[in-house]
């Protein structure tokens, strides 16, 4: 059988080291990190997911402010609120709900929010940041697939990991990530020849294609150890709804550690949210945060290999 990494508890204990985080900066005189969520709208999913941040804020001491505004919010709005609340020292972190409505661009307004108030990860400097391995502020998700896999090894180094899905919020930086801990990484998606011999030759799965129950038993080497990403509500025979993973989860108890969906990275999502609202307090109070992308090209070990190409 193989063992279940139980997210659940795993983000509890995230949650209590985010909590006495922001204990020991409260006792030390530093402001409360505060976090502003910004909700478009009434999509009931994004409803859950916001009523599920804030309440995370609250059991972790960080201060939330709420901002609904009406599904006919302008776009131009939208976009002075969020100047706003980047000029706002009580507000460290900014979270804007997406799906936003039709009419507004989320990029535009993605990109509007200050990279080092970006709890999501998602302002183009982050991803630069992550993807040149210097620093910024992780996407949740991918940070918690990470706090996932520590649970079960020491060391990434050298093992073979796939990706399933190459999205730009989960699988690319998971890809990164995983890079930098030294691991080898291939990215695949569902147009990915041969994708169950990649998987097969695998010490460690991702399955975030959003697929359901795509990953089969005979996908998976005996002892790989399999992350679930994905998340999709099916019927099921009874005619009640469920929720799947990307996994046939039963078929893969040769593995050597699982995620079960639900109750595997979903829980993380929130939880390094919040240590991510924690992290980018501390370093706006402590002035190491910079707006800008600045490479410190010294620090690069092969310079020569970058500019050779140019200086022939
Ligand atoms: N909608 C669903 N998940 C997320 C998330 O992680 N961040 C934001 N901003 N919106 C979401």
């Amino acid at each position: 059988m193989a063992d279940i990494i139980d997210g659940r508890a795993v983000a509890r204990k995230l949650d209590e080291e985010t909590a006495a985080e922001v204990r020991a900066m409260v006792e030390a005189g530093l402001p409360r990190p505060g976090l502003a969520v910004v909700l478009v709208g009434n999509d009931p999913a994004s409803e859950v997911y916001v009523g599920r941040k804030i309440k995370g804020c609250e059991s972790t001491g960080i201060l939330s402010v709420e901002h609904r505004l009406p599904e006919e919010t302008t776009q131009d709005s939208l976009l002075t609120l969020i100047a706003r609340l980047n000029a706002d020292p009580s507000v460290h972190g900014i979270l804007v709900q997406v799906p936003l409505p039709k009419h507004i661009d989320t990029g535009v307004v993605l990109r509007a929010i200050a990279p080092s108030k970006d709890v999501d990860g998602f302002h183009p400097v982050n991803v630069g940041r992550l993807s040149t391995g210097t620093g910024g502020i992780v996407p949740c998700t991918p940070l918690g697939v990470t706090k996932l896999l520590d649970t079960v090894f020491d060391d990434l180094t050298g093992l073979d990991v796939v990706v399933i899905g190459k999205s730009n919020i989960v699988g690319k930086p998971i890809a990164m990530l995983l890079l930098e801990r030294e691991a080898t990484v291939t990215v695949t998606h569902i147009e990915t020849k041969d994708l169950p011999g990649l998987c097969c030759k695998a010490d460690i799965i991702i399955a975030a294609a959003g697929a359901p129950r795509l990953v089969k038993g005979d996908w998976v080497k005996e002892g790989a150890v399999i992350i679930d990403v994905g998340i999709t509500r099916i019927k099921g025979e009874d005619g009640k709804t469920k929720l799947v993973g990307d996994v046939a989860f039963e078929e893969v108890q040769h593995a050597r550690a699982v995620t079960p969906v639900p109750g595997g990275v979903g829980p993380m999502t929130i939880s390094c949210l919040l240590a991510n609202t924690v992290q980018a307090a501390k370093e706006q109070l402590s002035g190491k945060s910079s707006d800008g992308f600045q490479i410190d090209w010294d620090d690069l070990p092969d310079r020569s290999m970058i500019f050779s190409q140019s200086e022939d």
